[in-house]
């Protein structure tokens, strides 16, 4: 499906390690920003409950997809076609990085992205927060949460891979300092996404 980027809202996503704080963060721009579609991968959908339980890299990487793919036809295209603004807590990004480290050895993350791009769209704007591994993983820890991603190795070369995606395309990603205070990194979050919206009209709606 094509959508006219002069017709359509923006999407803009939140990527990071576990630990980094996307999710408080995603809570208080909700409160800032009523008007936006707030979701998230993996949907609390059938699939994407299956996906987060799933142990195995490339059933997880098609899982993860899958649950996009529906994510994408009930949620992101809708709401993007009727001229809203969506903010999606992780999105492809995510697998590129996280599937791309576990996977390494066997495909390469531009397969990854080469693989949704036939059907999928790409955000107009991704915030990447930023954080050392192991300052995540004592916030994931404190908190409780531990899951099959929350080990420091996996954590570094995922962290490495959002680095290497965020380096080759420095207009998308903006870089989020997230071992600040929680209200700093909000602030600076808001602060990218009011700039996004102030281009987007001086351009008359169109990003390109
Ligand atoms: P969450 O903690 O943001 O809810 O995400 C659940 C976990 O799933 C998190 O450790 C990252 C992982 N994940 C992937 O490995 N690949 C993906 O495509 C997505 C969306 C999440």
């Amino acid at each position: 499906m094509r959508i006219m980027r002069a017709d359509r809202g923006l999407l803009i996503t939140l990527e990071g390690i576990d630990g980094a704080g996307k999710t408080t963060i995603a809570g208080m721009l909700k409160m800032r920003f009523p008007d936006f579609v707030f979701t998230r991968e993996p949907t609390e959908g059938p699939v994407g409950k299956m996906a987060r339980r799933t142990e195995e890299p490339l059933e997880q990487l098609f899982l993860f997809m899958a649950d996009h793919a529906n994510h994408l036809r009930s949620c992101i295209l809708p709401s993007i076609s009727s001229g809203k603004v969506v903010v999606s807590d992780r999105y492809i990004d995510s697998r590129a990085a996280y599937q791309g480290a576990l996977l390494r050895e066997m495909i390469p993350i531009d397969w990854i992205y080469d693989l949704h791009r036939p059907w999928s769209l790409m955000p107009d704007m991704t915030l990447l927060f930023r954080i050392d591994p192991s300052v995540a993983l004592e916030r994931c820890t404190k908190r409780g949460a531990t899951s099959l991603f929350e080990m420091e190795t996996l954590l570094r070369e995922v962290s490495r891979n959002f680095d290497i995606m965020a380096s080759r395309e420095p207009e998308r990603f903006v870089v989020i300092d997230a071992e600040r205070g929680i209200p700093e990194v909000a602030e600076h979050a808001a602060s990218e996404i009011l700039k996004l919206l102030r281009r987007r009209d001086s351009q008359g709606g169109d990003l390109l």
